[in-house]
């Protein structure tokens, strides 16, 4: 649940109005007859006692979801069942039961329940993250992986990825010469946003960047809604929208349709002025397809543009912040991209899988700080049986990907970065193996993963190699802290200032173009 979601739901606990008694009066009835229907016979998995009324929703008002999910489990195992509100939930916390649900059970389990978001942002699940498993979602995969996610079309963006970045690096060394310090928080949400906005309206950057303020700021509204609501755990307070979280979401997600009405109408006109371009965009690809309605194609650029601008990154901010957390391990990073780059010039992403440690540092980041924390809601299709426990038909299942990247019955010192434990080892991050699953696995596993795990490594690269980051004066890495911010992605809750200067010659610089002031 998101902090403002945690936030409402606390205050609906303590200011109960007249209409929340009302409410409750006729939830309680409901609850039963409800619970009653849902609770056919089997063997359920674990959980703790629950509740009469809200079942364990009691559970989640404090602290963040992903944690007390994880404790819980710690106490009645990898996977359990709780009543959350209306909501049956089971959570799997161990590699083991993963691989049952994510891959041997994935044809049961690849569908989404339906949800607010799902509701309300896209029109019932019509996009594809929220998309229940159907011939539409599959569609929808398909047209990202061969269109936008592709080998080919992610080393298409190779310049550009390039371009972003040193412009990010100018601006900051501007900044840095000028001894000012920066969020690199905002930083590297600026340069993602501008990166995904670019590969989907490749055309038109000018135009483009102008919305690029208004699209974080709606990417962050959203976001920041979390992906659990209450009015998802007990519907029935839909309509009355008690902490004006829907309202807020919907206003949102408007202005986000807004803009991008605004660039179809554009495209299009451009299209009958044929004022035409060799360089076909997503844009354009999704607009030449006869079976994407106009809703469809803005329902599409908004996931891409959730799905994969905060989670990377917020990916590359947690992986700074266990650098600066740990000197010694930036110091071998940094000694890893000198004798395999040099000092005069810059990383390119030929040059990245020459860098055992550098994707070392990437893996470990993902097992520690998997942004998407408890991945997004899976949905049994039908009735089945996981580890001897019976799940019904229409269950949601939680996989909480972080308590399994943490889990210390495979992972000696879990809570240590230490990227050293991937060196020599088979294991990957791709969903194969699944004692780290930071992309999920199976049907619905991350179609972005690929584009991700060259973007990770790439600006990680260039940032440790081109600049040196320093912290505010007086503050040692001792000072640099962990804390989360829950939303629909988990990312620093601080915005982590820094100050950014150049760290090799000038020259290696002025060479590849980058306006970089200084003697
Ligand atoms: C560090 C970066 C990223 C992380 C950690 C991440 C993680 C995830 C996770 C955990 C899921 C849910 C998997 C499941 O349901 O089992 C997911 C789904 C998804 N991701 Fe990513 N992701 C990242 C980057 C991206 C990028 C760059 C894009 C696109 C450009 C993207 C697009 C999507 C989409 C569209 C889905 C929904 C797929 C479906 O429902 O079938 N992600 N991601």
């Amino acid at each position: 649940m998101g902090d403002s979601n945690m936030e409402g739901l606390t205050a609906i606990f303590k200011s109960w109005s007249v209409h929340t008694v009302a409410a409750v009066g006729f939830l309680y009835v409901y609850l039963k007859v409800f619970r009653r229907v849902t609770h056919k016979s089997g063997r359920r998995p674990p959980g703790p006692p629950s509740l009469p009324l809200i079942g364990h929703l009691h559970h989640l008002v404090s602290g963040f979801p992903h944690h007390t999910l994880a404790k819980i489990a710690g106490k009645y195992g990898p996977i359990m069942w709780l009543e959350l509100g209306a909501v049956s939930v089971v959570v799997v916390s161990s590699s083991d039961i993963a691989r049952e649900i994510l891959k041997t059970q994935d044809h049961i389990f690849a569908s989404r329940p339906s949800t607010v978001i799902g509701d309300f942002v896209f029109d019932k699940g019509q996009d594809l993250v929220f998309s229940p498993w159907s011939d539409h979602a599959r569609l929808l995969r398909k047209v990202c992986i061969t269109q936008l996610l592709s080998p080919q079309r992610i080393n298409s963006f190779k310049d550009l990825r390039r371009e972003l970045l040193m412009e990010t690096m100018s601006t900051a060394f501007e900044e840095g010469h000028a001894n000012r310090y920066i969020s690199f928080v905002d930083m590297m949400n600026e340069l993602f946003m501008s990166i995904t906005t670019r590969m989907l309206f490749r055309r038109g950057a000018g135009a483009i960047k102008t919305h690029n303020q208004d699209f974080i700021k709606t990417m962050i509204e959203i976001s920041s809604s979390g992906l659990f609501f209450i009015e998802d755990l007990i519907p029935l307070l839909k309509p009355l929208d008690l902490s004006g979280n829907l309202k807020k979401l919907k206003m949102a997600a408007e202005k986000h349709y807004d803009i991008m009405e605004s660039i179809i109408d554009n495209r299009l006109k451009e299209k009958t002025n044929s004022k035409s371009c060799n360089e076909e965009d997503f844009l354009d690809v999704l607009l030449a397809m006869s079976d994407f309605p106009r809703d469809q194609i803005k329902y599409l650029l908004l996931d891409i543009i959730i799905a994969g601008t905060e989670t990377t990154s917020e990916t590359v901010v947690w992986a700074m912040t266990e650098l600066l957390r740990h000197p010694n391990i930036m110091e071998r990073l940094q000694s890893e991209l000198d004798a395999v780059i040099g000092k005069e010039r810059l990383v390119e992403e030929a040059d990245l899988q020459k860098l055992e440690y550098l994707q070392a540092v990437v893996k470990e980041t993902l097992r520690l700080h998997p942004v998407g924390v408890l991945g997004i809601p899976h949905f049994s299709r039908e009735a089945t049986k996981v580890a001897g426990y019976d799940i019904p038909a229409n269950t949601r299942v939680v996989v909480n990907l972080y308590a399994i990247g943490r889990d210390p019955k495979v992972w000696e010192n879990p809570l240590k970065f230490d990227p050293s434990r991937f060196l020599n080892s088979s294991i990957n991050v791709k969903g194969q193996h699944y004692e780290v699953l930071p992309f999920g696995s199976g049907r619905r596993r991350c179609p972005g993963m690929n584009l991700a795990l060259v973007s990770l490594p790439y600006n990680l690269a260039q940032l440790v190699h081109a600049c040196s980051i320093s912290l505010p004066e007086g503050l040692t890495h001792l000072d640099v802290d962990v804390e989360e911010k829950f939303q629909m992605t988990v990312g620093r809750q601080n915005p982590l200032n820094v100050l950014i200067t150049r760290r090799l010659p000038l020259d290696v610089y002025r060479k590849v173009g980058m306006n970089v002031i200084g003697q």
